[in-house]
């Protein structure tokens, strides 16, 4: 994927970093992966990218969206208890810094994490998500979502 190269040199804002400082974020249950496997978590970050496809910051993203939700799904994957699918392909997550290429502010934040508890709804019968680990997880979200504001406004 071309990560960066063209999309990295359009950016026109400096990066910003929110004045409270970043946020402490606490690692979602790595119990989750047993309930839903490999194939519980491509199928919700599909889910999720379909609606990402649909939505205000759809700009911000590649035009392959299913290809961009199964490159998603290895760092899900690895976060929540599986093996550590994306490191091994694309080297250490370093997420804050593979979200500077694309100006994120407070909207975009709100935009993505709206859509990604929307697609969390139901997640145990379609995603086999251990319900006891819903609530850490979508706090998890809201938290590290912050990570990834690299512009003010
Ligand atoms: C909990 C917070 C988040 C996590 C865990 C996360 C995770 C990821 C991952 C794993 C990737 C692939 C990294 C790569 O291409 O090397 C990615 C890409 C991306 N994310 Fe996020 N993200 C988060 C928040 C956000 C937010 C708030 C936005 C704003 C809309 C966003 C926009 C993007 C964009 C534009 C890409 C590039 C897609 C591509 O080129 O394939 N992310 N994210």
């Amino acid at each position: 994927m071309n990560l960066g190269k063209t999309r990295a040199m359009e950016r026109k804002s400096p990066i910003f970093t929110p004045p409270e400082g970043m946020p402490r974020v606490e690692r979602p249950s790595p119990e989750i992966f047993a309930g839903t496997g490999e194939a519980g978590i491509y199928r919700m970050l599909s889910d999720f990218y379909k609606k990402l496809e649909k939505s205000e910051v759809r700009h911000l993203f590649p035009e392959d969206m299913e290809l961009a939700s199964r490159k998603s799904a290895t760092f899900f994957i690895q976060l929540l208890g599986g093996p550590p699918l994306f490191s091994q392909t694309y080297g250490p997550p370093r997420m804050r810094q593979r979200h500077f290429p694309f100006e994120i502010d407070e909207k975009a934040r709100q935009v993505w994490l709206q859509l990604f508890l929307e697609t969390l709804e139901g997640a145990e019968e379609k995603y086999g998500f251990p319900p006891e680990h819903l609530e850490g997880f979508r706090s998890f979200l809201r938290e590290f979502s912050r990570w990834m504001v690299n512009k003010g406004g």
